[in-house]
């Protein structure tokens, strides 16, 4: 089976932020506003004519991700409302630099991915509203498509990757996609390739040329990659309520520790998790989102070391299903759950201070402290088993995964 170095790396990139952002961010109803609310396409498209994002906007979402311990940023160059924030050079003027603004969006957003040295990557939509070549002539539309696509590739700079989605619109059309992902190769052959399957084909692999597998909105799964031509990578995107483009009236937001668990679990399967962000009008992040980065990379501050580089084990932990271990070397990094707390039975809700975890590893343990503030966990070894005892939280912190740093004999 082929491993690409590149693919290799991108697993270890971890954690990314996913941010979806068009002149639809302008109505405040989410990405699919145009269609699910029947907008004609000539009143819809008349939003290009007052979008006009403050001049910082990249800069400040650079910044955001870079502190929540994202190191890279997926965007959405062109989605499905078939407006580019991109030059398209010509291909069309339903494109940034002819709404109000005037600028390329997309070289402010990678300009400014460099400054903080988070790699970008760029979404762009298979489905189209507005081409009309897309229902008409969808050859004709392929070669717009790849047109668009080869511009992404030719006048940014090296990018992390492009990332697919709206094949699923049309299943059964030949969408030439070994012309599509040679066009990228061609410029970028160290891009990943990514198509998303949606909603209803977690992993699914595609294409030989396909990089990663996503699990839009799932719980990421160990690969069954028997067969396969080459080695894939695995992400998982997610939203933080319950759309992609910003949409004022949602207010079902996520717990930041339902979020902080689902990052964990996809380091369990060396799954990567990309986190969404709509951007407002203006090109802000909202309140909400920006917190919920705040406490994700507050998390990601605490347990970096064991979110990139480690590979997964399976190696069993008794009476604990939801807790791992990640290898690098002779280090090990156990993530455990569901630690409770320590405190006056009339204050904690879980005042269960017991917690003892019992496994194997291959060499005997040394050393284990959590990661987060170097404290020591007490350990015996009785054989070949380790068992640890944690102390638990005492009330003023909780961690939600907290991970525990266990060095064994080289
Ligand atoms: C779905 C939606 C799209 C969104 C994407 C994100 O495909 O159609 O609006 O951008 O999911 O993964």
């Amino acid at each position: 089976m082929i491993v690409k170095q590149y693919v290799k790396e991108f697993e270890k990139l971890g954690f990314g932020m996913f941010v979806h952002f068009g002149i639809y961010s302008q109505l405040a109803n989410g990405e699919w506003v145009q269609s699910l609310h029947g907008i004609p396409a000539e009143e819809y498209q008349k939003l290009k004519d007052t979008f006009c994002p403050d001049v910082n906007w990249a800069k400040d979402l650079a910044k955001t991700a870079k502190q929540a311990g994202c190191k890279y940023i997926n965007i959405t160059t062109r989605h499905h409302d078939g407006f580019s924030l991109f030059d398209t050079c010509g291909l069309s003027s339903y494109d940034a630099p002819h709404s109000a603004c005037g600028r390329d969006l997309i070289r402010e957003f990678v300009d400014a991915c460099h400054a903080e040295g988070v790699i970008p990557f760029f979404y762009h939509t298979l489905m189209d509203w507005y081409h009309p070549d897309y229902e008409g002539n969808f050859p004709k539309y392929l070669q717009y498509l790849r047109a668009s696509v080869e511009i992404l590739c030719k006048n940014y700079g090296k990018i992390g990757g492009i990332w697919f989605d709206g094949m699923w619109h049309k299943p059964d059309a030949d969408w030439e996609e070994d012309a599509l992902y040679a066009t990228i190769r061609r410029y970028q052959p160290e891009a990943m390739i990514i198509n998303n399957t949606g909603l209803s084909a977690h992993g699914a692999l595609g294409h030989p040329e396909l990089d990663s597998v996503t699990f839009e909105r799932g719980k990421p799964q160990p690969l069954n990659m028997e067969g396969a031509p080459k080695y894939v990578a695995s992400e998982m995107c997610e939203v933080t309520c319950d759309h992609w483009g910003y949409a004022r009236e949602d207010l079902n937001f996520k717990g930041a520790g339902q979020l902080i668990r689902e990052l964990a679990d996809c380091r369990r399967y060396r799954s990567n998790m990309l986190m969404n962000v709509g951007l407002q009008a203006d090109g802000s992040i909202s309140l909400m989102d920006r917190a919920i980065f705040d406490v994700l990379g507050r998390w990601v501050s605490c347990f970096d070391e064991a979110l990139h580089e480690p590979e997964p084990t399976d190696i069993p932990i008794a009476d604990k299903p939801d807790d791992f271990i990640l290898r690098k070397g002779n280090h090990y990094y156990l993530f455990c759950y569901h630690l409770p707390m320590s405190a006056d039975p009339n204050v904690a809700l879980h005042s269960d201070a017991q917690y003892s975890s019992a496994f194997s590893l291959p060499g005997k343990l040394l050393s284990a402290c959590w990661l987060d503030n170097g404290a020591e966990v007490s350990f015996r070894q009785e054989g070949e088993k380790v068992v640890l005892q944690t102390v638990p939280y005492t009330y003023g912190r909780s961690l939600v995964v907290r991970v525990a740093k266990l060095v064994t004999e080289a």
